[in-house]
């Protein structure tokens, strides 16, 4: 079984007269960094809240199939048991810090404390993750005070203290501008080459382009397409379920709408210069 199989996953919330998920099948391999994609109300934030136990813990509704984490299903674990093995970063900064604790070291180590590890540990862990995501110079700030991209980062730090083997992250970098954006995925890139295995919901295709593995693109509950990322981020199939490409592979398919041959469509700004470099030696676009 793999490491997170979805079956006939069907989720219907307690108000609400349809199901929100429909009939879902995945499986998520170990390591690998998923991006969730689609567009709003499709279902991404209730399937993120179904893979970490949120639903049906907490959220009751009608839950209908399988999901089993490490080969157990999601109701059978016990909630503080999923809390270490997932960690869960919220869309909004703002709602993930705790609000009462004074400095961001004693805000990064309050997850630890309720589990009521060792101080001499928590000082341990804390440090160590304060140095690997590089936010040192905010140690002694209150929480309070820090910008939506340092809060953002602060709330990296306090899951990634917990040291999860699953990271769910939903929308990290909706509020954020792009030096914020890139710091962020610069965190997400750390944990991957960790090896944990990461759900991203992102809608800044050219950052899935650069950092996924695979996409999962749902649309109205459904998962409409899966697969590797330079097969769905250059299919234009995609742009039939309300989602959209990287700016690279639209260029690519105004491209080809005037006539231009192109064996396949890039993703990345490396691939665009790539190709233009191949239609350059082929003498089709003249400088
Ligand atoms: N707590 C809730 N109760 C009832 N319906 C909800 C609730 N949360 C979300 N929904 C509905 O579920 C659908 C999927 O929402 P959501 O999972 O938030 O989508 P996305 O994250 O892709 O924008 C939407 O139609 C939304 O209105
Ligand atoms: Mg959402």
């Amino acid at each position: 079984m793999s490491y997170i199989s979805v079956r006939n996953l069907s989720y219907q919330y307690p108000i609400g007269n349809e199901n929100v998920l429909k009939n879902i099948n995945l499986d998520l391999e170990q390591g690998k960094l998923y991006a969730l994609i689609g567009s709003n109300g499709s279902g991404k934030t209730t399937l993120c809240n179904v893979l970490r136990g949120y639903i049906p813990h907490f959220y009751k509704g009608e839950l209908q199939g399988h999901v089993n984490i490490k080969e157990k299903d999601i109701r059978e674990w016990e909630m503080g048991e999923i809390a270490k093995h997932i960690g869960y970063v919220f869309q909004n900064p703002f709602t993930q810090i705790s609000g009462v604790k004074d400095t961001v070291f004693e805000e990064i180590a309050y997850g630890l404390e309720n589990l009521g590890i060792e101080v001499d540990a928590i000082k341990k862990s804390v440090e160590n993750v304060i140095q690997m995501l590089d936010i040192d110079y905010l140690r002694d700030k209150n929480p309070n005070d820090l910008s939506g991209g340092q809060k953002q980062r602060v709330a990296f730090a306090s899951i990634i203290v917990m040291n999860p083997d699953i990271l769910i992250i939903d929308e990290p970098t909706s509020q954020l501008d792009p030096d914020g954006t890139e710091e962020i995925f610069r965190i997400i890139d750390l944990m991957k080459r960790q090896g944990k295995t990461i759900i991203l919901v992102e809608h800044k295709m050219e950052l899935i382009a650069k950092y996924a593995d695979e996409v999962i693109l749902m649309q109205n509950g459904e998962v409409k397409m899966k697969g590797k990322k330079e097969d769905i981020l250059s299919d234009k199939e995609v742009l039939q379920f309300d989602s959209t490409l990287p700016q690279y592979a639209l260029l690519g398919l105004e491209l080809r709408k005037k006539g231009v041959y192109l064996d396949s469509l890039p993703i990345t700004e490396e691939d665009a210069l790539e190709i233009i470099t191949k239609l350059l030696e082929r003498k089709e676009v003249c400088i």
